[in-house]
């Protein structure tokens, strides 16, 4: 008999809450910063960017979550979801490693992005909200978030980062199909895009900048809030459906864990496929937990750890993080969803902890494992999801060079169907590994408040 690769759980087995890490934290976080008098941010601070519900989960100790039912309900669409072994891959690594992904491209979006959106526009709906504005890099946020307002009958306004924007067409159909706005920013609609603009005429955009464009939208207009993708509590919560899933998938497979990677931008689809987890290093296991961040964009590896702000202009909190400079631009790489210059301070937090690693890749080296992981599996990872696969591969040839039989579980955050532009530009050597200089990040550097 061969062995069992994939692992499917029952809809009646979906996690039907979430877990919150606060309550396990031996060292609490540090709070964030009103800007103005430098004092930790209220709930109050945050009522005009989020719905009251979704600031309390960012405030919140509590151990579990409860997943309202209308949510779970949309969940049913595609979760839970799977739980492969990488068979395939094994053999033609010839490592001694068993190497599991989740696959979260089975979403209706292809992403992990639509676990958040879809709480997002429930909690939005539930409190009167009109209309939600977001920003998005490769499209994959924004098109989640027009999926879940649609659902929720909101209107979705998305700031879509200039080079994505150019490079993904089909992503922004995919958002007007699902009645969204789109706009390429830095645009001409708000003071923040053109203030950009004014300096930098041929800014390629960034997520902060997309961020302060749609944040100004919401706080000019008292029907409308705003939606952040990642680097929130709240995010990384609605996330830890990925983990909470993985745990049991792995348990069905007779599994425990000895490193688990995903790739990173702000920290969402790798905080939640590892919280529940690293909950049990806390208490003694030993498990290994690696962000694998962009070379171009490296947030974790090399960024200082401070009180920044997470948009360009300086409109959100301070926030406590690994950070770049809320000025930095990365390179125009084609994993639009990882140029963002700052962490998750959840996951900040863990690192200075030394609860997790961190590990940056060059995109050229990840597309090339993506390419050997399409072929030898039949899925076509996300640009993003490429340094998850590139992660995994190398942890399973250490394996190989050690003669180790570890169990390597990463998440596949997305699938690249409507990314082929990106692996058209690999295969035909087009693609290009961004360089990011020290000079460049002490500049960045200069005017943040280090910890
Ligand atoms: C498929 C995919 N994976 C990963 C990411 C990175 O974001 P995060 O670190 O919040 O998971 C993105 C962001 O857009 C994405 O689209």
């Amino acid at each position: 008999m061969t062995e069992r690769t994939v692992f499917h759980l029952t809809e009646k087995e979906m996690p039907d809450a979430w877990y919150n890490i606060q309550a396990d934290l031996k060292t609490p976080m540090l709070p964030p910063l009103h800007p103005g008098t430098g004092n930790p941010i209220t709930l109050e601070d945050m009522l005009p960017l989020f719905p009251k519900s979704l600031v309390e989960q960012e405030m919140s100790a509590e151990r579990w979550v409860s997943i309202p039912g209308e949510v779970i309900d949309i969940y049913k669409l595609w979760r839970p979801s799977p739980l492969i072994r990488a068979t395939a891959l094994e053999k033609a690594l010839d490592t001694p490693a068993r190497i599991y992904f989740k696959y979260e491209g089975v979403s209706p979006t292809g992403s992990h992005k639509p676990n958040s959106d879809v709480p997002q526009a429930y909690y939005n709906k539930k409190e009167g909200v009109r209309r939600i504005t977001t920003e998005t890099g490769a499209g994959q946020w924004g098109s989640s978030l027009a999926f879940a307002c649609q659902h929720f009958d909101i209107e979705c306004l998305v700031y879509m980062v200039k080079v994505s924007y150019n490079q993904k067409p089909y992503r922004k159909n995919m958002m007007e199909l699902f009645d969204a706005r789109v706009v390429a920013s830095p645009s001409d609609e708000t003071d923040a895009g053109r203030k950009i603009l004014a300096e930098h005429p041929d800014s390629p955009g960034s997520l902060g900048i997309a961020i302060s464009e749609a944040i100004e939208q919401a706080v000019k207009d008292e029907n409308t809030k705003y939606s952040l993708g990642s680097v929130l509590n709240f995010v990384v919560l609605h996330q830890t459906i990925i983990g909470l899933e993985t745990e049991k998938q792995l348990a069905l497979a007779g599994e425990k864990p000895d490193v688990m990677l995903a790739s990173f931008g702000g920290g969402s689809n790798f905080g939640g496929f590892v919280l529940p987890f690293v909950k049990r290093k806390i208490d003694g296991e030993s498990i290994r937990f690696v962000a694998v961040e962009p070379a171009s964009c490296p947030t974790l590896t090399r960024g200082a750890f401070a009180y920044d702000f997470g948009d360009t202009i300086g409109m959100t909190p301070l926030m406590p993080m690994h950070t770049l400079g809320h000025d930095f631009v990365p390179s125009p790489i084609h994993a639009g969803g990882l140029r963002y210059h700052g962490a998750a301070p959840i996951i900040s937090h863990l690192r200075n902890q030394n609860l997790i690693e961190a590990v940056a890749m060059k995109q050229t080296d990840c597309f090339a494992s993506a390419v050997m992981f399409a072929k030898l599996q039949g899925i076509i990872p996300a640009p993003e999801s490429t340094h998850a696969v590139h992660g995994a591969v190398k942890e399973a040839l250490r394996c190989k060079e050690e003669g180790k039989s570890e169990v390597i579980v990463f998440n596949l955050s997305g699938h690249g169907h409507l990314d082929m532009s990106a692996y058209e530009a690999y295969l035909s050597g087009k693609l290009l590994d961004g360089e990011f200089s020290e000079a460049e990040l002490q500049k960045n550097l200069a005017n943040i408040k280090i910890i």
